[in-house]
Protein backbone atom coordinates (compact mmCIF):
# COMPACT_ATOMS: atom_id res chain seq x y z
CA UNK A 1 0.00 0.00 0.00
CA UNK A 2 0.93 3.34 -0.96
CA UNK A 3 2.06 5.54 2.18
CA UNK A 4 2.86 9.41 2.14
CA UNK A 5 6.38 9.76 4.38
CA UNK A 6 8.40 12.53 5.01
CA UNK A 7 12.08 12.91 3.59
CA UNK A 8 13.46 15.71 4.76
CA UNK A 9 12.65 18.80 6.21
CA UNK A 10 13.96 22.60 6.36
CA UNK A 11 13.48 25.89 8.43
CA UNK A 12 14.31 29.40 7.54
CA UNK A 13 13.93 32.35 9.03
CA UNK A 14 15.36 35.93 8.54
CA UNK A 15 18.26 37.48 10.09
CA UNK A 16 16.05 40.75 11.93
CA UNK A 17 15.95 39.48 15.76
CA UNK A 18 13.20 41.86 17.20
CA UNK A 19 12.82 41.18 20.66
CA UNK A 20 9.85 42.13 23.23
CA UNK A 21 12.60 44.82 24.64
CA UNK A 22 12.91 46.24 21.01
CA UNK A 23 8.94 46.28 20.52
CA UNK A 24 8.59 48.07 23.98
CA UNK A 25 10.72 50.72 22.50
CA UNK A 26 8.53 51.37 19.67
CA UNK A 27 4.92 50.68 21.05
CA UNK A 28 2.90 50.86 24.41
CA UNK A 29 4.38 47.28 25.84
CA UNK A 30 6.31 45.20 27.51
CA UNK A 31 8.24 42.04 28.11
CA UNK A 32 6.31 41.03 30.58
CA UNK A 33 3.20 41.48 29.06
CA UNK A 34 3.82 39.76 26.01
CA UNK A 35 5.65 36.75 28.05
CA UNK A 36 3.27 36.29 30.62
CA UNK A 37 0.41 36.25 27.81
CA UNK A 38 1.69 34.15 25.11
CA UNK A 39 5.28 32.89 26.33
CA UNK A 40 7.03 34.87 23.34
CA UNK A 41 10.41 36.16 23.90
CA UNK A 42 11.35 36.80 20.37
CA UNK A 43 10.65 36.70 16.63
CA UNK A 44 12.30 37.09 13.63
CA UNK A 45 11.42 39.86 10.63
CA UNK A 46 12.49 40.62 7.66
CA UNK A 47 15.28 43.58 6.56
CA UNK A 48 13.08 47.25 7.25
CA UNK A 49 13.72 48.20 3.61
CA UNK A 50 11.66 45.02 2.90
CA UNK A 51 11.66 43.04 -0.85
CA UNK A 52 11.49 39.89 0.77
CA UNK A 53 8.38 37.64 0.26
CA UNK A 54 7.34 34.36 1.85
CA UNK A 55 8.83 32.50 -1.33
CA UNK A 56 12.21 33.99 -1.00
CA UNK A 57 11.87 32.54 2.82
CA UNK A 58 10.19 29.51 1.39
CA UNK A 59 13.44 29.31 -0.88
CA UNK A 60 16.10 29.06 1.54
CA UNK A 61 13.47 26.51 3.60
CA UNK A 62 13.58 24.20 0.32
CA UNK A 63 17.33 24.19 -0.49
CA UNK A 64 17.67 22.26 3.42
CA UNK A 65 14.97 20.23 3.01
CA UNK A 66 15.83 19.21 -0.28
CA UNK A 67 19.35 18.59 0.74
CA UNK A 68 18.25 16.29 3.38
CA UNK A 69 15.99 14.23 1.18
CA UNK A 70 18.75 14.05 -1.54
CA UNK A 71 16.21 15.40 -3.89
CA UNK A 72 17.00 18.01 -6.87
CA UNK A 73 14.07 20.51 -7.62
CA UNK A 74 13.40 18.47 -11.09
CA UNK A 75 12.25 15.77 -8.60
CA UNK A 76 9.41 17.77 -6.90
CA UNK A 77 5.61 16.77 -8.98
CA UNK A 78 3.99 19.61 -7.13
CA UNK A 79 4.17 22.29 -4.78
CA UNK A 80 2.08 23.15 -1.88
CA UNK A 81 2.38 26.45 -1.02
CA UNK A 82 0.39 27.12 2.67
CA UNK A 83 0.34 30.98 3.21
CA UNK A 84 -2.05 34.37 4.05
CA UNK A 85 0.86 36.41 3.44
CA UNK A 86 1.72 35.83 -0.27
CA UNK A 87 4.47 37.84 -2.01
CA UNK A 88 1.41 39.44 -3.78
CA UNK A 89 -2.05 39.36 -4.55
CA UNK A 90 -1.37 37.28 -7.66
CA UNK A 91 -0.04 34.88 -8.49
CA UNK A 92 0.48 32.68 -5.79
CA UNK A 93 3.66 32.36 -3.83
CA UNK A 94 3.80 28.63 -4.75
CA UNK A 95 4.36 29.69 -8.61
CA UNK A 96 7.07 32.15 -7.65
CA UNK A 97 9.08 29.58 -5.63
CA UNK A 98 8.62 27.21 -9.05
CA UNK A 99 10.45 29.45 -10.78
CA UNK A 100 13.11 30.52 -8.27
CA UNK A 101 13.73 26.83 -8.17
CA UNK A 102 14.75 27.11 -11.65
CA UNK A 103 11.65 24.58 -12.86
CA UNK A 104 9.76 25.08 -15.98
CA UNK A 105 6.27 23.46 -15.83
CA UNK A 106 5.96 21.87 -12.48
CA UNK A 107 2.61 22.42 -11.22
CA UNK A 108 2.16 24.79 -7.66
CA UNK A 109 -1.35 25.49 -5.57
CA UNK A 110 -1.61 28.08 -2.95
CA UNK A 111 -3.77 27.34 0.09
CA UNK A 112 -5.19 29.58 2.46
CA UNK A 113 -6.11 27.79 5.71
CA UNK A 114 -4.05 30.35 7.83
CA UNK A 115 -2.59 28.94 10.98
CA UNK A 116 -4.07 25.32 9.89
CA UNK A 117 -2.59 25.87 6.62
CA UNK A 118 0.59 23.12 7.05
CA UNK A 119 -2.07 20.57 8.19
CA UNK A 120 -4.31 21.01 4.75
CA UNK A 121 -1.28 21.25 3.14
CA UNK A 122 -0.22 17.97 3.98
CA UNK A 123 -3.29 16.44 3.72
CA UNK A 124 -3.73 17.54 0.06
CA UNK A 125 -0.21 16.10 -0.16
CA UNK A 126 -1.23 12.71 0.65
CA UNK A 127 -4.49 12.43 -1.30
CA UNK A 128 -2.29 13.70 -4.27
CA UNK A 129 -0.02 10.72 -3.54
CA UNK A 130 -2.45 8.06 -2.95
CA UNK A 131 -4.28 8.80 -6.01
CA UNK A 132 -1.39 8.71 -7.80
CA UNK A 133 -1.43 11.84 -9.23
CA UNK A 134 2.14 13.35 -7.67
CA UNK A 135 4.59 11.02 -6.08
CA UNK A 136 6.75 13.75 -4.77
CA UNK A 137 5.89 16.91 -2.87
CA UNK A 138 6.75 19.95 -1.50
CA UNK A 139 4.79 20.98 0.74
CA UNK A 140 5.66 24.51 2.24
CA UNK A 141 4.39 26.40 5.02
CA UNK A 142 5.98 30.45 4.62
CA UNK A 143 4.62 34.05 5.65
CA UNK A 144 5.94 37.78 6.41
CA UNK A 145 4.16 39.07 8.44
CA UNK A 146 6.03 42.03 9.59
CA UNK A 147 5.06 44.20 6.85
CA UNK A 148 1.80 43.83 7.00
CA UNK A 149 1.24 44.85 11.30
CA UNK A 150 -0.08 48.23 12.65
CA UNK A 151 3.07 48.38 15.15
CA UNK A 152 1.73 50.83 16.48
CA UNK A 153 -0.22 51.43 19.71
CA UNK A 154 -3.16 50.95 18.39
CA UNK A 155 -2.38 47.69 17.07
CA UNK A 156 -0.50 46.18 19.95
CA UNK A 157 -2.60 43.40 20.65
CA UNK A 158 -1.91 42.00 17.19
CA UNK A 159 1.82 43.22 16.42
CA UNK A 160 3.80 41.27 19.30
CA UNK A 161 1.99 38.12 18.03
CA UNK A 162 3.65 36.83 14.86
CA UNK A 163 6.57 36.22 12.96
CA UNK A 164 7.97 35.74 9.69
CA UNK A 165 9.33 32.90 9.15
CA UNK A 166 9.32 29.32 6.49
CA UNK A 167 9.14 25.99 6.81
CA UNK A 168 9.14 22.82 4.22
CA UNK A 169 8.56 19.36 3.96
CA UNK A 170 9.89 16.92 1.39
CA UNK A 171 6.97 13.85 0.89
CA UNK A 172 7.32 10.69 -0.62
CA UNK A 173 4.64 7.79 -1.89
CA UNK A 174 6.41 4.86 -0.87
CA UNK A 175 5.20 1.10 -1.07
CA UNK A 176 5.20 -0.66 2.05
CA UNK A 177 2.96 -3.18 4.39
CA UNK A 178 4.09 -0.99 7.02
CA UNK A 179 1.55 1.14 9.14
CA UNK A 180 3.76 4.23 8.81
CA UNK A 181 3.68 7.70 7.43
CA UNK A 182 0.42 9.87 7.30
CA UNK A 183 -1.89 7.54 9.65
CA UNK A 184 -5.07 9.75 9.67
CA UNK A 185 -6.22 13.76 9.17
CA UNK A 186 -9.11 15.24 10.75
CA UNK A 187 -9.82 18.47 8.86
CA UNK A 188 -12.34 21.09 9.86
CA UNK A 189 -13.71 24.95 9.44
CA UNK A 190 -16.63 26.83 10.29
CA UNK A 191 -16.96 30.43 8.33
CA UNK A 192 -19.89 31.62 10.68
CA UNK A 193 -16.60 32.68 12.74
CA UNK A 194 -14.42 34.43 9.69
CA UNK A 195 -15.08 37.87 11.69
CA UNK A 196 -13.32 36.86 14.97
CA UNK A 197 -9.62 36.63 13.27
CA UNK A 198 -9.45 38.63 10.01
CA UNK A 199 -7.54 41.15 7.11
CA UNK A 200 -10.66 42.50 5.41
CA UNK A 201 -9.15 44.68 3.07
CA UNK A 202 -7.99 45.07 0.03
CA UNK A 203 -11.61 43.35 -1.00
CA UNK A 204 -12.76 42.78 -4.17
CA UNK A 205 -16.27 42.75 -3.00
CA UNK A 206 -15.86 46.55 -2.46
CA UNK A 207 -16.53 48.58 -5.53
CA UNK A 208 -13.18 50.45 -4.55
CA UNK A 209 -11.16 47.19 -2.72
CA UNK A 210 -8.92 50.04 -0.80
CA UNK A 211 -9.58 53.09 0.11
CA UNK A 212 -8.04 55.90 2.36
CA UNK A 213 -10.82 55.43 4.39
CA UNK A 214 -10.69 51.83 5.19
CA UNK A 215 -6.49 53.08 5.74
CA UNK A 216 -7.76 55.52 8.35
CA UNK A 217 -9.73 52.62 9.88
CA UNK A 218 -7.26 49.70 9.83
CA UNK A 219 -9.32 47.56 8.09
CA UNK A 220 -6.04 46.73 5.84
CA UNK A 221 -4.25 44.96 8.90
CA UNK A 222 -5.25 41.87 10.57
CA UNK A 223 -8.26 42.28 13.49
CA UNK A 224 -8.53 39.34 16.35
CA UNK A 225 -10.71 38.97 19.21
CA UNK A 226 -7.97 37.36 21.04
CA UNK A 227 -10.31 36.19 24.04
CA UNK A 228 -13.04 34.16 21.44
CA UNK A 229 -9.80 32.92 19.41
CA UNK A 230 -8.44 31.49 22.88
CA UNK A 231 -11.33 29.77 24.50
CA UNK A 232 -12.22 27.97 20.59
CA UNK A 233 -9.06 26.56 20.97
CA UNK A 234 -9.04 25.58 24.36
CA UNK A 235 -12.32 23.99 23.41
CA UNK A 236 -11.91 22.44 20.17
CA UNK A 237 -7.75 20.95 19.72
CA UNK A 238 -8.46 18.46 22.58
CA UNK A 239 -11.88 17.12 20.59
CA UNK A 240 -10.12 16.94 17.21
CA UNK A 241 -7.07 15.56 18.87
CA UNK A 242 -9.11 12.85 20.21
CA UNK A 243 -11.22 12.34 16.85
CA UNK A 244 -7.54 12.08 14.96
CA UNK A 245 -6.55 9.40 17.58
CA UNK A 246 -9.85 7.29 17.23
CA UNK A 247 -9.50 7.94 13.39
CA UNK A 248 -5.93 6.06 13.51
CA UNK A 249 -6.86 3.57 16.25
CA UNK A 250 -4.58 4.59 18.54
CA UNK A 251 -4.54 5.79 22.04
CA UNK A 252 -2.56 9.27 23.45
CA UNK A 253 0.36 7.07 25.26
CA UNK A 254 0.96 5.71 21.42
CA UNK A 255 1.76 9.23 20.52
CA UNK A 256 5.48 9.80 21.44
CA UNK A 257 5.60 14.11 20.52
CA UNK A 258 2.77 16.68 20.07
CA UNK A 259 3.37 19.51 17.61
CA UNK A 260 0.42 21.97 18.29
CA UNK A 261 0.86 25.27 15.97
CA UNK A 262 2.54 27.98 17.96
CA UNK A 263 -0.21 31.16 18.33
CA UNK A 264 -0.01 31.32 22.14
CA UNK A 265 2.38 29.09 24.95
CA UNK A 266 -1.01 29.11 27.15
CA UNK A 267 -2.92 27.68 24.67
CA UNK A 268 -0.87 24.79 24.32
CA UNK A 269 -0.64 24.37 28.16
CA UNK A 270 -4.25 24.19 28.15
CA UNK A 271 -4.43 21.63 25.49
CA UNK A 272 -1.07 19.49 27.16
CA UNK A 273 -3.26 19.92 30.56
CA UNK A 274 -6.60 18.78 29.01
CA UNK A 275 -5.17 15.56 27.34
CA UNK A 276 -2.60 15.09 30.21
CA UNK A 277 0.61 15.07 28.09
CA UNK A 278 3.95 14.80 29.79
CA UNK A 279 6.23 17.87 29.84
CA UNK A 280 8.46 15.79 27.57
CA UNK A 281 5.85 14.88 24.58
CA UNK A 282 4.53 18.01 23.62
CA UNK A 283 7.17 20.55 21.09
CA UNK A 284 6.90 24.59 21.59
CA UNK A 285 9.08 27.22 20.18
CA UNK A 286 6.95 30.28 19.94
CA UNK A 287 9.26 31.86 22.08
CA UNK A 288 11.83 32.20 19.87
CA UNK A 289 9.93 32.39 16.51
CA UNK A 290 6.56 34.19 17.88
CA UNK A 291 3.59 32.43 15.82
CA UNK A 292 4.58 32.08 11.98
CA UNK A 293 1.02 30.96 11.20
CA UNK A 294 1.39 28.08 8.39
CA UNK A 295 5.40 28.08 8.84
CA UNK A 296 4.55 26.92 12.50
CA UNK A 297 4.27 23.17 12.60
CA UNK A 298 6.79 22.53 10.07
CA UNK A 299 9.19 25.12 11.41
CA UNK A 300 8.59 23.14 15.02
CA UNK A 301 9.21 19.44 13.31
CA UNK A 302 12.07 20.45 11.82
CA UNK A 303 13.36 21.98 15.22
CA UNK A 304 12.79 19.05 17.27
CA UNK A 305 14.55 16.51 14.31
CA UNK A 306 17.50 18.81 14.60
CA UNK A 307 17.26 18.49 18.66
CA UNK A 308 17.23 14.39 18.00
CA UNK A 309 14.30 14.42 19.86
CA UNK A 310 12.00 12.73 17.39
CA UNK A 311 12.21 11.16 14.30
CA UNK A 312 13.51 7.59 14.65
CA UNK A 313 11.32 4.88 12.57
CA UNK A 314 8.33 3.91 14.56
CA UNK A 315 7.75 7.25 16.08
CA UNK A 316 4.75 8.84 16.28
CA UNK A 317 3.53 12.40 16.06
CA UNK A 318 0.53 14.47 16.02
CA UNK A 319 0.09 17.88 14.08
CA UNK A 320 -2.51 19.82 15.48
CA UNK A 321 -3.89 23.63 15.17
CA UNK A 322 -6.39 26.02 14.72
CA UNK A 323 -6.66 29.34 12.91
CA UNK A 324 -8.37 32.27 10.86
CA UNK A 325 -11.35 30.63 9.14
CA UNK A 326 -11.67 29.37 11.79
CA UNK A 327 -10.01 26.56 10.38
CA UNK A 328 -8.64 23.46 12.70
CA UNK A 329 -7.24 20.09 12.31
CA UNK A 330 -5.31 17.02 13.51
CA UNK A 331 -2.70 14.79 11.41
CA UNK A 332 -1.08 11.77 12.74
CA UNK A 333 2.12 10.73 11.15
CA UNK A 334 4.46 8.00 12.23
CA UNK A 335 8.21 7.75 10.89
CA UNK A 336 9.07 5.06 8.67
O1 LIG B 1 -2.69 31.95 15.30
C1 LIG B 1 -3.96 32.47 15.15
C2 LIG B 1 -4.81 32.20 16.32
N1 LIG B 1 -4.63 33.20 17.31
C3 LIG B 1 -4.67 32.90 18.58
O2 LIG B 1 -4.80 31.75 18.94
C4 LIG B 1 -4.63 34.03 19.60
C5 LIG B 1 -5.57 33.75 20.74
N2 LIG B 1 -5.64 34.81 21.71
C6 LIG B 1 -4.59 35.17 22.50
O3 LIG B 1 -3.53 34.58 22.39
C7 LIG B 1 -4.79 36.23 23.52
O4 LIG B 1 -6.16 36.60 23.56
C8 LIG B 1 -3.90 37.49 23.32
C9 LIG B 1 -2.46 37.14 23.65
C10 LIG B 1 -4.01 37.97 21.90
C11 LIG B 1 -4.35 38.61 24.27
O5 LIG B 1 -4.32 38.17 25.60
P1 LIG B 1 -5.56 38.46 26.58
O6 LIG B 1 -5.20 37.90 27.87
O7 LIG B 1 -6.79 37.93 25.89
O8 LIG B 1 -5.56 40.03 26.66
P2 LIG B 1 -6.69 41.08 26.25
O9 LIG B 1 -6.80 41.20 24.78
O10 LIG B 1 -7.93 40.79 27.03
O11 LIG B 1 -6.08 42.41 26.83
C12 LIG B 1 -5.84 42.57 28.24
C13 LIG B 1 -5.22 43.94 28.44
C14 LIG B 1 -6.02 45.06 27.78
O12 LIG B 1 -5.93 46.18 28.63
P3 LIG B 1 -7.14 46.53 29.66
O13 LIG B 1 -8.35 46.70 28.79
O14 LIG B 1 -7.25 45.36 30.57
O15 LIG B 1 -6.67 47.78 30.30
C15 LIG B 1 -5.25 45.34 26.52
O16 LIG B 1 -5.41 46.66 26.08
O17 LIG B 1 -3.92 43.98 27.84
C16 LIG B 1 -3.83 45.11 26.97
N3 LIG B 1 -2.93 44.78 25.86
C17 LIG B 1 -1.61 44.93 25.93
N4 LIG B 1 -0.82 45.42 26.90
C18 LIG B 1 0.50 45.43 26.66
C19 LIG B 1 -3.25 44.23 24.65
N5 LIG B 1 -2.13 44.05 23.93
C20 LIG B 1 -1.11 44.48 24.70
C21 LIG B 1 0.28 44.53 24.50
N6 LIG B 1 1.05 45.01 25.51
N7 LIG B 1 0.87 44.10 23.38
Amino acid sequence: MKRTVIKGTGRYVPPRLVTNDDLAKIIDTTDEWIEQRTGIKQRYWIPEEGNVGASDLALEATKIALGRAGWKPEDIDLIIFATLSPDIYFPGSGCLLQHKLGLDTTPALDIRQQCTGFLYGLTTADAYIKSGYANRVLVVGAEVHSSGLDITDRGRDVAVLFGDGAAVVCVEGVETDANVGVLTSKLHSQGKNADILMLEAPASKYSERITIEMIEQARHYPKMEGKAVFKLAVRILPEVAQEALAGAGLKIEDIDMFFPHQANLRINQFFQKTMGIPDEKIFNNIQKYGNTTAASIPLALDDAMEQGLIGKSGDTVMFIGLGAGMTWGAVIYRFQ
